[in-house]
């Protein structure tokens, strides 16, 4: 992500629409958007583009703190004109790549809402494992709900699925 795509984070950020249903609400001002890459999560989101330049969402990797170090977390959302075709699964796939190639990491991690389907497809479909429940962990519109823990480990991980394929052939 550039710097010139804030605003577009910005918008997405504060439709609801967009986070869905089974996400917390958020509002971010300007100048919280503006300062979203200072964040002490060292949040990295990445635009989701088609191959005809438009900018239908984002992928985004993260730290949880923890007293045995950092865990590497992953986050998405897309526009919902462009989901239930395959783009946030490539777009994982090519996360989890990038990020096994690029960090000394040895898992990387998803949570989402326990009725999140599409989800936890996405996560299964990439290859991550179901590691269980974390019981009332988001509040979602005035509620706490349980979320499933996803995990994907290196030795799971094994080889690119897309990444270098996609550098080959370019
Ligand atoms: C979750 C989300 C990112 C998925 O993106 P996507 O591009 O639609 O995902 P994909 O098309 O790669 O795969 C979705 C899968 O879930 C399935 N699916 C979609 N809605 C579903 C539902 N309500 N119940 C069961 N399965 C569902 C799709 O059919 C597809 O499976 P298939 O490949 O076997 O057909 C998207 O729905 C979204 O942006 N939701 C709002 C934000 C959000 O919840 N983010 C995740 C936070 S953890």
């Amino acid at each position: 992500m550039e710097k010139e795509d804030l605003p577009q984070l910005g918008e997405w950020f504060n439709k609801p629409e967009v986070f869905g249903e089974y996400n917390p609400l958020r509002q971010m001002s300007r100048t919280e958007v503006e300062k979203i890459l200072e964040s002490p999560l060292e949040l990295k989101p990445f635009i989701i583009e088609k191959k005809d330049g438009s900018k239908i969402g984002f992928v985004a990797h993260f730290y949880v703190l923890h007293v045995a170090g950092k865990l590497l977390e992953i986050g998405y959302s897309l526009v919902p004109s462009e989901r239930g075709k395959g783009y946030c699964t490539e777009a994982v796939k090519i996360m989890v790549d990038y990020l096994f190639l690029s960090r000394d990491t040895m898992r990387i991690q998803a949570c989402t809402d326990k009725r999140n389907l599409a989800s936890q497809k996405v996560l299964d479909k990439a290859g991550f494992k179901k590691e269980g429940t974390m019981r009332k962990y988001f509040f979602i519109r005035g509620e706490l709900r349980d979320a499933f823990l996803y995990s994907i480990l290196r030795e799971e991980w094994k080889e690119p699925q897309i990444l270098t394929k996609t550098a080959a052939q370019s």
